[in-house]
């Protein structure tokens, strides 16, 4: 017997689905080799987002990042696999999209556009446990 599969939460952020990327990311996300269980488009509101950024919701950057996450629809996913947390961060690239590695999403698709929150594209989170968390926030339908 091998554990339940990992899983992540993603986020196809407002700036993915305004530039008609989120094909290209879940492309990517495919292509890697693991399985999409959940999806479904919404517009965050600011409940969600602290929920979600509880981490961050003091930072000076906050109020920057608010504007950006509800400024449109996010597509929000559930990716499962061995190792998936890991993988998909990989695959995601570094915060910030100037420094972040060629051959990664952020890396290859993103750019500094000069607003106060950075936009990167796509968010995963950044633990099992995050994960877990953050599931039950976005997809509260969803069995843990
Ligand atoms: P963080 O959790 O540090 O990055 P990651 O998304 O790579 O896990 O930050 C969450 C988001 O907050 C990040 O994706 C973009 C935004 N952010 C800023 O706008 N400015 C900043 O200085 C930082 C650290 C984050
Ligand atoms: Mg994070």
């Amino acid at each position: 017997m091998t554990d339940a599969p990992e899983r992540i939460l993603v986020l196809l952020k407002p700036d993915a689905v305004e530039r008609r990327l989120t094909g290209e990311i879940l492309r990517r996300i495919e292509a890697k080799g693991y399985d999409i269980i959940a999806l479904k488009l919404v517009l965050p509101d600011a409940e969600v987002l602290a929920a979600h950024y509880a981490e961050h919701v003091n930072k000076p950057f906050y109020p920057g990042v608010v504007d950006y996450m509800t400024r449109g629809p996010v597509v929000a996913v559930v990716v499962e696999g061995q190792r998936v947390v890991e993988g998909v961060r990989s695959l995601m690239g570094a915060t910030d999209p100037t420094a972040a590695a060629p051959g990664t999403i952020r890396g290859d698709l993103g750019r500094d556009w000069g607003t106060n929150a950075i936009q990167n594209l796509v968010h995963g989170s950044d633990s099992p446990a995050s994960a877990q968390r953050e599931i039950a926030i976005w997809f509260p339908e969803l069995d843990a």
